[in-house]
C-alpha cells in the first residue's frame, strides 16, 4: 500500500471508531473539533486520490439521487408484524399459550423485554461486512430500496466492525426521530412556513421517503436494531439478547433499556416501570415488546399468519386522540406574545386528561385550517404542551365558527402588533399590561432566575390583581403584614416568603440578568454576558458591535439587549432592584488555566446525586463549559 492509502485507511478507522462511540454507544470520546479535523484530512486526501475512494468511506454517506426513484425489494425472509396486548390478562394468556404449545415444564420462561420504538421498520443487508442494501418493510413481503437514504444515518454502519460476522447478514430494526430533533425540526418549519409533521414517526417516514439523500442527511434520524433476518456463513448465538449484543459489537445501536427477565410477571413489572419512564425517554415508544429469549424455542413456536407466536407487543395508552375544539382563548406571555390556546372537550391522552392545547400562532391556525366545533387530533408527549396536530374535516359540524385573531390585547386592550416576517403577534402594552407584568414577575421569581421559594404563579396573579405588585422591583417592598391578608396565606407562610425574598438578594450576576427577562436572553446567554461584562454599567454601555463579538450572540439577540438597556424604564427598575440590596459576588476573572472546560459542550441528563441540575450547570459554566439540553453533533460530554 502507498503512504496515502495507509493514511486514508488509518483516518477512516479512526473516524469510524469516533462515530461508533458517539452514535452507537452514546459515549463520545473526542471533541467535535478533533472529529471535524480528521474528516477534513480524509476528504482532502480522497480528493487527491480519487482512485482510493470506496463506498464505505465515512465521507460517502450522502451520495447522488437515484435515477428512477425507489426500486422494489423482495424480502427473502418476510418481515413480520406483532400481535398486541392491552392488559395484564392478555399477557398472561400469551405466556400460557406458549407454555402449552412447548409443553414447557419449567417454572418461568425467559423473556427479552424491549421498548417498542415508534418509527419505521428497516432491513439492512451486509455482504462481506459492507452495507449493500437498506429496505423498508412495505407489506412484509415487498419493500422499497432506500439504501441511499439509510446510508446518511450516522448510527447505520456502512461497514461492520470487529470480526466474526456472517458473510451475509440482514439486520432489522427501527429508524426513528428522537423527540428533541423532532421538536427542533418542526420549530424551524414553523418559522420558515414549511410543512409540519404530525409526530416523530411521520417525520421519520417522510424523511426516509425523500428522493434527495442530501435532505434525509439533514434530518435527525437514528437506527436501533432488534433482530436479524438472513444469516449466512456463520452461526449466531443461541439467545436473542446475545445476538443483540453481538450486533452492538459489530457497530449497531441497541436499546439500552433492553432486559432479560424470568417469567411473565416480571414482564408486567418491566412494562409498568417503562410506562413511568416513557415521558422522559428521548424517543417515542408505543409499548413494550416481549420475546421468548431462546431462539430454538422461537423456532419451535413459529408464526401464525403475519405474526410470530413467540413475541407480543404490550401497548401503552395512545399519545394521540380525537376530541372537539370547543373554543379558543388568547393568552399573553411575558414578552407580549399572543398565543391562541385551544379549549378542548376533555379527553384522556396517554393516561392524562387533556383539556387545553397550544395552537402556537395565527399561521398555525391557518395551516391546520381549524375552526371552532371541529373534531381534531391532539397529541401529548412527555413534558411537551399538548398540540393539535390535525383536523378531521369530514366531521365538521354545520355550525362551526372561524377563529378570529384579536386586534387588541384581551387583557389590557392595547394594540396588537405583528412584525413583518415574524409568526408571533404581540401586545404593545408592555409593562402596563397586567398579563405581561404577571409573566415577567413569575419569570423573575422562578427557580432558575432569582429562585424565590413560595412566590408561585398563582400568588403573583393575586398580588398583581390587587395592585400590590406592578413590577419586579415591587417584590422587595412587600411586607409580611400585607401578605398575611391574602387567600391561602397564613402568617407563617407570609414570614417564610419574606425570608425567601430577602435570601434571593444574594444571587449571581448571571441569574440576575436572566431574571430580567430580556428577550432571547436565556440562561446560557445570561452567563456569557455576565462573564464578559462583569457588571451592569459596562453592559449598559455595550453597543451591538461589541455584543456581536461574543460567542452565540447574533444580530437579533444583540438588538434585543441594546433595546432593553436603551429603555429608561428598564434602567430605572434595575436601579431600584440594586437599591433594594440585590448583590452578587464580584466576578472572579478566572485565568485561562482555571477554565479547564472552556470550549466544551456538555449535556446534563438523568438524576444527579449531589447537585440539582441547575447547580451542576452553574458549576460547569463557571469552569468554562457550555451546557445544553440535548445531545447533538457538538456535544463533548
Ligand atoms: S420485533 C417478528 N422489536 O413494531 C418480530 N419490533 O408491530 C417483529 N418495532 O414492524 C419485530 N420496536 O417496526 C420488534 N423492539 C422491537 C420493536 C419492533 C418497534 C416495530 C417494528 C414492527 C412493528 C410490529
Amino acid at each position: 500500500m502507498t503512504a496515502a492509502a495507509n493514511e486514508i485507511a488509518r483516518l477512516r478507522e479512526q473516524i469510524n471508531e469516533y462515530n461508533y462511540r458517539y452514535y452507537v454507544l452514546d459515549d463520545p470520546s473526542v471533541p467535535d473539533a478533533e472529529y471535524d479535523r480528521l474528516m477534513e484530512q480524509l476528504k482532502a486526501l480522497e480528493a487527491e486520490h480519487p482512485e482510493l475512494v470506496t463506498d464505505d468511506s465515512p465521507t460517502r454517506r450522502v451520495g447522488a439521487k437515484p435515477a428512477d426513484g425507489f426500486a422494489e425489494v423482495q424480502h427473502e425472509i418476510p418481515m413480520l408484524s406483532l400481535d398486541n396486548a392491552f392488559d395484564d390478562e392478555q399477557l398472561h394468556d400469551f405466556d400460557r399459550r406458549i407454555r402449552e404449545r412447548l409443553n414447557y415444564k419449567g417454572e418461568h420462561l425467559q423473556y427479552a423485554c424491549e421498548p417498542k420504538l415508534d418509527g419505521i421498520a428497516i432491513s439492512l443487508l451486509y455482504e462481506n461486512g459492507k452495507l449493500t442494501r437498506g429496505a423498508t418493510r412495505g407489506d412484509g413481503a415487498t419493500g422499497e430500496d432506500i439504501t441511499f437514504n439509510v446510508r446518511t444515518i450516522d448510527s447505520v454502519p456502512l461497514k461492520l466492525r470487529g470480526k466474526g460476522w456472517p458473510q451475509r447478514i440482514e439486520v432489522r430494526g427501527e429508524i426513528y426521530m428522537p423527540k428533541a430533533g423532532f421538536e427542533a425540526l418542526n420549530d424551524r418549519a414553523r418559522q420558515q412556513g414549511d410543512k409540519i409533521f404530525m409526530n416523530p414517526r411521520n417525520a421519520a417516514a417522510g424523511s426516509l421517503r425523500q428522493l434527495d439523500p442530501a435532505i434525509t442527511a439533514q434530518r435527525p434520524l437514528e437506527m436501533c436494531c432488534y433482530s436479524v433476518g438472513i444469516v449466512e456463513g456463520s452461526e449466531l448465538p443461541a439467545m436473542h439478547d446475545a445476538v443483540l449484543k453481538k450486533l452492538n459489537e459489530w457497530g449497531f445501536r441497541i436499546n439500552p433499556e433492553m432486559r432479560v427477565v424470568q417469567g411473565i410477571q416480571a414482564c408486567i413489572d418491566y412494562h409498568s416501570e417503562l410506562a413511568e419512564k416513557r415521558g422522559n425517554l428521548p424517543y417515542d415508544i408505543d409499548g413494550i415488546v416481549f420475546k421468548v429469549n431462546e431462539l430454538a424455542l422461537q423456532e419451535r413456536l413459529g408464526f401464525v399468519s403475519r405474526a410470530p407466536r413467540w413475541a407480543i407487543a404490550y401497548k401503552f395508552p395512545a399519545q394521540e386522540e380525537m376530541t372537539v375544539l370547543q373554543d379558543v382563548e388568547f393568552q399573553v406571555g411575558r414578552t407580549g406574545a399572543i398565543t391562541p390556546v385551544a379549549r378542548l372537550e376533555p379527553v384522556l391522552v396517554g393516561g392524562v386528561t387533556v383539556s387545553n392545547a397550544t395552537l402556537h400562532n395565527a399561521d398555525e391556525i391557518e395551516r391546520l385550517g381549524v375552526r371552532i366545533g371541529d373534531t381534531v387530533i391532539v397529541r401529548r408527549a412527555g413534558d411537551v404542551i399538548p398540540q393539535i396536530v390535525s383536523v378531521i374535516k369530514e366531521k365538521r359540524p354545520e355550525n362551526s365558527r372561524a377563529i378570529v385573531f384579536p386586534d387588541h390585547c384581551p387583557i389590557c386592550d392595547a394594540d396588537i402588533e405583528k412584525v413583518e416576517g415574524e409568526a408571533v403577534a404581540r401586545c404593545t402594552g408592555g409593562i402596563s399590561c397586567p398579563a405581561q407584568s404577571k409573566r415577567a414577575i413569575q419569570h423573575f421569581a422562578s427557580r432558575k432566575a432569582m429562585d424565590i421559594e413560595g412566590l408561585g404563579d398563582k400568588l403573583v396573579d393575586q398580588l398583581v390583581d390587587r395592585g400590590m405588585l406592578q413590577s419586579i422591583a415591587d417584590i422587595y417592598r412587600l411586607e409580611a403584614e400585607q401578605l398575611a391578608g391574602l387567600e391561602r396565606m397564613a402568617e407563617k407562610s407570609a414570614t417564610k416568603l419574606i425570608e425567601a425574598i430577602e435570601k434571593s438578594k444574594q444571587t449571581t450576576f448571571a441569574r440576575f440578568l436572566y431574571a430580567l427577562g430580556i428577550r432571547e436572553v436565556g440562561e446560557a446567554t445570561a452567563q456569557t454576558l455576565a462573564v464578559s461584562f462583569g457588571d451592569i454599567p459596562s453592559l449598559q454601555k455595550a453597543d451591538e458591535e461589541t455584543l456581536l463579538e461574543l460567542p452565540d450572540i447574533g444580530p437579533i439577540v444583540a438588538a434585543h439587549i441594546c433595546g432593553f438597556f436603551a429603555n429608561e424604564h428598564n434602567n430605572d427598575i434595575i436601579q431600584r432592584l440594586l437599591d433594594a440590596g440585590i448583590t452578587w459576588p464580584a466576578p472572579e476573572q478566572p485565568a485561562e488555566g482555571e477554565q479547564p472546560l472552556a470550549g466544551k459542550t456538555i449535556v446534563l441528563t438523568g438524576e444527579l446525586n449531589h447537585y440539582s441540575r441547575s447547580e451542576a450547570k452553574e458549576r460547569l459554566q463557571q469552569l468554562g463549559a457550555k451546557v445544553t439540553g440535548s445531545v447533538s453533533a457538538k456535544t463533548d460530554m
